[in-house]
């Protein structure tokens, strides 16, 4: 009998979870033997769920809401940018048996801004909003393609603020409230807050995306979501969702594992395809 190389995504609620299929289009494509599958588990057993993956041979995990920062803590080591994200979405069993801790959502942002959909970050006027988990995860990755400048703008503007002073030494970064975009223009918004899938959005000015900008939300859906529907009522060049950043991340795990990278444009139209937007 042959034991296929074990992996899963954990996260709570996992139902709609793509991950699975996507981990099985790389892995018939570079023609890796593996199985893949998404677990519920909640923040309260993560650890103990964690130990019975790897202990009983699971190679790899991902983390995803609201893991992430348990993920962090229970990795043995991470690698420089997880560490300074504070959040982890992959988890990678050594040869010495110790658990690697990486954060490929910035990477897989920024592949998918830049190489998908030909979106230029350097010199630009880049605008975040929120100041969560989601937020921290894409600062470093953003700020790495020399931005013109960065703003993260919050509810609770105190932690815009904080998250700003964080990564200050990376680039020119700063944080403020939403009342301080008023008479500012982007050329980039990022929507990290948790807003989009609830049918919210926080209160933005008209005005705020500049001529032939564009949208980006880190949300993805079967429908367009609130935010990018606000785009494109704001003109934007183009307003995506998060959709060809969750192949990207996942892209980059799937290298991480298999020390094999898988293309992932046919992945993103089959994705795109199935949901019929
Ligand atoms: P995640 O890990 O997905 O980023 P989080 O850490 O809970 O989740 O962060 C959620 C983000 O969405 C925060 O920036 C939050 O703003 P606050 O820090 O002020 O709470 C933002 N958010 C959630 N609901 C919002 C709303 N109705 N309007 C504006 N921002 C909202």
């Amino acid at each position: 009998m042959i034991i296929l190389d074990r992996y899963a995504v954990f996260g709570d609620p996992i139902g709609h979870s793509k991950s699975p299929k996507i981990h099985q289009l790389f892995a018939e494509q570079t023609g890796q033997s593996l199985q893949y599958t998404a677990e519920r588990v909640p923040a309260a057993q993560f650890a103990t769920a964690a130990n019975t993956f790897f202990t009983e041979g699971g190679k790899g995990l991902n983390c995803t809401i609201p893991l992430k920062e348990l993920a962090w803590h229970y990795a043995d080591h991470k690698t420089p940018r997880a560490q300074r994200s504070g959040a982890v979405n992959t988890l990678a069993l050594q040869a010495d048996g110790s658990v690697l801790g990486d954060n490929t959502d910035g990477i897989g942002l920024v592949t998918d801004l830049i190489h998908n959909h030909g979106i230029t970050l350097k010199e630009r006027s880049i605008l975040i909003l929120g100041a969560g988990g989601a937020s921290r995860g894409i600062i470093e990755p953003i700020l790495e393609q020399s931005p013109q400048r960065l703003v993260i703008a919050n509810r609770t503007v105190d932690k815009a603020v904080e998250l700003a002073q964080v990564f200050g030494h990376l680039g020119p970064i700063s944080g403020c409230g939403f009342d301080d975009l008023l008479t500012q223009q982007f050329d980039l918004i990022i929507n990290a807050t948790s807003t989009s899938l609830s049918g919210e959005l926080p209160p933005l000015p008209e005005n705020l995306l500049a001529k032939n900008g564009y949208c980006y939300d880190l949300a993805y859906s079967n429908q367009s979501t609130t935010f990018v529907r606000w785009g494109l009522a704001n003109n934007a060049l183009k307003s995506l969702d998060g959709l060809g950043m969750l192949v990207e991340q996942a892209a980059a795990a799937f290298y991480i594992w298999r020390k094999v990278t898988p293309a992932t444009q046919s992945v993103i139209t089959l994705m795109n395809s199935q949901r019929g937007l």
